[in-house]
């Protein structure tokens, strides 16, 4: 939510990365995922009709969070906890979808922490973590408005994570019997 916040622009250069490799994105950040703390049975409020929706039809996800006292952010943590609304699905969860991670905090044991947590809840929701994921420290890396960063393995480690995103996504779409 907070203006020129780290983990949405490096939210949106691994969405600018992906697109051209030619998928098609869709991105909920900051106020879009403002919801009200999820509990099972409650009717789900309006504005997360769109999110739990896109989710639902994603072939794969990118998922951003700054590194709170030492792990998720708790907005990023409900607005995944809203995924509940998919455990009856044909597809439930986040099964059988790729999922590039980030984690950014002022420092590296919360970066990583944090990486390692959102990594533990996307198997818990039947997800496939790619191999790379990204911790950033925003002491020493930063991304401007325009989502780049002068640090050049950053910028490579973007790059190749959006890579195994769209792999895994093609691989597991392509008609036919699952691998
Ligand atoms: C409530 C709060 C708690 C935070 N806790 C930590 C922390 O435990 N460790 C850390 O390295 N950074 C911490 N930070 C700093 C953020 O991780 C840092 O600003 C980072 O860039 C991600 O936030 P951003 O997306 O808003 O830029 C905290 C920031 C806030 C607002």
């Amino acid at each position: 939510m907070d203006s020129g916040s780290q983990s949405d622009r490096v939210l949106r250069a691994v969405l600018t990365a992906v697109e051209d490799l030619g998928a098609e994105v869709q991105v909920f950040s900051g106020r879009d995922l403002d919801l009200p703390p999820y509990h099972s049975g409650a009717s789900l409020p309006a504005g997360a009709h769109e999110y739990v929706a896109a989710v639902r039809r994603a072939d794969a996800l990118v998922i951003s969070s700054p590194g709170y006292h030492g792990t998720v952010s708790g907005l990023v943590k409900n607005a995944l906890d809203y995924l509940e609304e998919l455990r009856g699905d044909q597809r439930p969860y986040l099964d059988g979808r790729a999922v590039a991670l980030v984690a950014v905090a002022r420092g590296w044991q919360a970066s990583v922490g944090t990486l390692g947590t959102l990594r533990q809840v996307v198997h818990a929701l039947r997800g496939w973590p790619t191999p790379l994921g990204l911790a950033i420290n925003s002491s020493t890396t930063t991304f401007d408005e325009n989502g780049r960063t002068d640090d050049d393995p950053t910028t490579a480690a973007v790059a190749m994570m959006a890579r195994q995103l769209v792999d895994f996504a093609e691989q597991w779409s392509a008609p036919g019997p699952r691998r």
